[in-house]
């Protein structure tokens, strides 16, 4: 594997122990003072859709109404305002950051470069611009049907590839009284929804039924795909308020249980694409890229294998196990919300664990495990992370490190993501009292996972034994 394709942790600390987050990526756009304008719309906390209604929301790739363009949306009095609006719960500088910071604005471009033509002439697909494989997931590649006059798929991954086909909410969205609600009815696509935006975020950053990185595209050279919801809407960058600017300062961004309920989405939908006769098998093999990557790519000199029973007695060495880092994370979380609950997933994901060595039924337990994640999500929407549960759940994520349990990669990846997620949330909640100290003890943790390739358990645990000293100083 090349090395910059994997070796590469996206960082963040806890970006909000410093003034702000553009201040902190070394971009001022966002840290001018606020332009005054209107007042637009005031913040609404949005109910979680039921789980049910998430799950099934059609994706914008789907949509029937046409996309209307990004340059429907970048005029400065719309969302192409230089700074943020004042007294507005929306920023309107949207399309500045998107521009400027958003990668998705250049995930068309992408396909012209040389690494993009090295994929496509090692898969025989011609020219990469033009194959659809690759632009369904690099451009907002919807039917013909649904792209307006002005809609350019050269503009990469757009505000309607996200947000949603515009034509039937362009003007409502913008007409005094209108909620959240009408625009929803209008077509605009819920990504405020945790569950909903997992669903549209992994269906390009992991893949769906409809498309998937698969392990003959990751064979040609595609980058490992890595996603974690929260830390990924973080870094995308956020192009939306956290709080809102009234007296109460409400927190609009419940970045826990973003976390939380994009780790169950993302075993919900690594179990569909177990389940899915059209995906899970290549050739006579299990499609790989639900496996661990490392557990075959690694010098045979390197003897790496050790038990591992987080979940039951550790399976035997030499099995491919399967990537089951989000399962890791969604047991933990179980077991704060209920320990009952919590031993259903562990038994569960040893019964799926045993199923891929031909032990049992695989797509019952997969399918189990999928009914089990859902339960989880919606138990999770309804439970907010209140300062016990908050470092309950990231104490036991680093416990899981020490008893060994992340062997592989992906594993300490996710849970290094999980827990600078959670005490960023910490941090902005004023729960961590020594920000800057927890802040160096994640920058020194992820240092140990800087290159996938030569991830030390021992280092890594090292690194999470200090950051659990710091992290009971303060709780
Ligand atoms: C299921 C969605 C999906 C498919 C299919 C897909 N990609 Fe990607 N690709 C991604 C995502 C997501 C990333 C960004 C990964 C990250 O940085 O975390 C990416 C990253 C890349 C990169 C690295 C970009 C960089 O900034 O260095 C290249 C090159 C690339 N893709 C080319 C291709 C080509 C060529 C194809 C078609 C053969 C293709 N991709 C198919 C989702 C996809
Ligand atoms: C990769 C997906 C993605 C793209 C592309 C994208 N957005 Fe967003 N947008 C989001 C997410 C996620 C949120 C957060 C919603 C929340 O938590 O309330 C958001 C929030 C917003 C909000 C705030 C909504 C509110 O009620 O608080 C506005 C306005 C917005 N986006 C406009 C745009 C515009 C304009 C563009 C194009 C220039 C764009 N977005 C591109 C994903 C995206
Ligand atoms: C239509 C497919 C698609 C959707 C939907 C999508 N992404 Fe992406 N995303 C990509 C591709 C492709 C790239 C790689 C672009 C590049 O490297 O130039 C990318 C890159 C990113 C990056 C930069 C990663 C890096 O390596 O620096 C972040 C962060 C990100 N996406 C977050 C999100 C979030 C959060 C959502 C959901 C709100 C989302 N994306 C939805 C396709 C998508
Ligand atoms: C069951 C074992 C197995 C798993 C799991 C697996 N791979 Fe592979 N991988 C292979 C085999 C076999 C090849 C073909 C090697 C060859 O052609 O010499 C390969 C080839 C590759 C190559 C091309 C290497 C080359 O020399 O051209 C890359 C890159 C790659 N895999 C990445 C990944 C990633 C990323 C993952 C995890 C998402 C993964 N693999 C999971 C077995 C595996």
């Amino acid at each position: 594997m090349s090395k910059r394709s994997c070796d590469r942790l996206i960082y963040r600390g806890l970006l909000f122990a410093c003034a702000g987050f553009l201040a902190c990526t070394g971009l001022a756009l966002a840290a001018d003072p606020a332009t005054t304008e209107p007042v637009m719309g005031a913040p609404e906390m949005r109910a979680p859709l039921p789980l049910q209604e998430a799950l099934s929301w059609p994706l914008p790739d789907h949509d029937t109404a046409k996309a209307l363009g990004n340059v429907t949306c970048a005029s400065s009095t719309c969302h192409g305002s230089i700074k943020p609006w004042k007294n507005s719960h929306v920023l309107q500088n949207e399309y500045v950051t998107w521009t400027h910071l958003d990668k998705h604005a250049r995930a068309n471009e992408i396909l012209s470069n040389g690494r993009s033509q090295k994929i496509a002439q090692k898969l025989g697909i011609g020219d990469p611009t033009r194959a659809k494989i690759c632009l369904d997931c690099h451009t907002d590649n919807r039917p013909e049907a649904s792209r307006g006059p002005r809609f350019d798929a050269a503009d990469g991954i757009g505000c309607e590839a996200c947000h949603g086909a515009s034509e039937n909410y362009i003007s409502s969205h913008v007409a005094p009284g209108a909620t959240h609600a009408d625009n929803l009815a209008h077509g605009m696509y819920p990504v405020e929804d945790s569950a909903a935006r997992a669903r549209l975020c992994q269906s390009c950053h992991f893949g769906d039924r409809d498309k998937l990185v698969t392990h003959r595209i990751m064979g040609a050279g595609h980058p490992r795909i890595s996603f974690e919801l929260e830390t990924y809407s973080m870094l995308e960058p956020a192009h939306f308020r956290l709080r809102s600017d009234d007296a109460e300062h409400t927190l609009l961004f419940d970045g826990a249980r973003i976390w939380a309920v994009g780790q169950a989405i993302d075993v919900e939908n690594r179990m569909d694409i177990l389940l899915d006769v059209k995906r899970n098998h290549d050739g006579i093999f299990p499609e790989l890229v639900l496996f661990d990557c490392h557990s075959c790519h690694h010098p045979m000199s390197d003897q790496r294998w050790v038990p591992r029973t987080a979940f039951g007695p550790s399976l035997s060495p030499g099995i491919v196990r399967l990537n089951d880092s989000s399962i890791t994370m969604l047991a933990i979380l179980a077991h704060q919300l209920d320990p009952a609950l919590g031993e259903r997933v562990r038994s569960a994901a040893a019964a799926l664990e045993a199923a891929t060595t031909g032990q049992g039924d695989l797509l019952q337990s997969a399918q189990a495990m999928k009914s089990l994640a859902e339960e989880v999500a919606a138990r999770i929407a309804r439970t907010p992370f209140d300062r016990a549960m908050l470092y309950g759940t990231t104490l036991a994520l680093i416990d899981q490190g020490l008893s060994g349990n992340y062997v592989d990669y992906a594993a300490a990846e996710q849970s290094a993501m999980a827990i600078s997620s959670l005490l960023d949330f910490g941090s902005r909640e004023g729960w961590i009292s020594d920000a800057p100290a927890v802040n160096a003890q994640l920058t020194a943790l992820d240092a140990t996972l800087t290159n996938d390739e030569h991830y030390s358990r021992d280092q890594f645990q090292t690194r999470l034994k200090t950051l659990r000293a710091t992290l009971t100083r303060q709780s």
